[in-house]
């Protein structure tokens, strides 16, 4: 494949676009081909077998395509399909995105860290491992936020629905909280909700981290686009259709 296949990344739906806006400012020389599986999300309430063989026919998929790397733009989808694909492709780059809790712990040592993810994440292995190796240095509260992810597929980021959801699900905790993880990559397009609800919080998402990430690993392979390439972004849904795509695209000008 060399350097000149493209990226594949994927998430349930649209919240991996908000991981894309930092692959794509990190690396704005590679091609990157982003599928949200919008008919199938969200994967958070799926048991992890489910979101494996989802996650496996999109991985297949794209290297058919010609995808040189993959982004697993979804803690979701991380925790319960990276290891998996990992073993069965052994020659494919596959990046995956896991809860910012190791920087939001060493910023508050000692101090409440809210985890709000699915809760598939919040119940499997991977995140069990990792809130073991850094609850002893900070509180940790994992918050499995069930039904925000539809809500922020509809694409109202500032509905009063989002802003209730937010409220029954952190509100208690205004005032006590030092840092939010963000563990869903369609969090961050409600910081906003977010702070509005908690105040002045820090929040940690792992959109910059995953960027450096593939940097290291494309390097490493000798897989980086030439610094000539045009490089750019397709997006594509297992919604397919012309309002389904102007939402990804509209998603992808918002801040996150
Ligand atoms: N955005 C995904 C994540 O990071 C999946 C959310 C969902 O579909 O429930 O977990």
């Amino acid at each position: 494949m060399g350097s000149a296949g493209f990226i594949g990344v994927f998430d349930s739906g649209v919240g991996g676009i908000s991981v894309l806006k930092s692959l794509a400012a990190e690396l704005p020389h590679e091609r990157f081909c982003y599928f949200g599986d919008s008919a199938n999300a969200p994967y958070g309430d799926r048991d992890a077998q489910d979101v494996l063989a989802l996650s496996r026919n999109i991985v297949t998929r794209q290297l058919d395509e010609g995808a040189k790397a993959i982004v697993i733009a979804c803690n979701t989808a991380t925790s319960a399909a990276a290891a998996a694909l990992r073993d069965e492709y052994p020659d494919l780059p596959i990046i995956g995105v896991e809860p910012a809790l190791k920087p939001a712990v060493l910023a508050f040592p000692r101090g409440r860290i809210l985890v709000m993810a699915t809760a598939t994440t919040l119940a499997l292995d991977k995140f069990h491992r990792l809130e073991e190796r850094w609850a002893s240095q900070a509180e940790v509260v994992p918050i499995a936020c069930v039904g925000l992810v539809d809500l922020i597929e509809k694409g109202d980021l500032s509905s009063p629905e989002i802003h209730a959801l937010v409220e029954h699900y952190v509100g208690r905790y205004r005032g006590t909280v030092d840092g939010v993880v963000l563990g869903c990559t369609h969090y961050p397009f409600v910081k906003q909700v977010i702070r509005d609800v908690l105040g002045d919080v820090a929040l940690f998402d792992g959109g910059l981290g995953t960027a450096r990430q593939l940097r290291t690993v494309l390097t490493a392979r000798g897989l980086l686009a030439d610094d000539d390439a045009p490089g750019g972004v397709t997006f594509s849904s297992s919604k397919d259709t012309a309002e389904e795509l102007a939402l990804y695209q509209w998603f992808y000008q918002q801040q996150a």
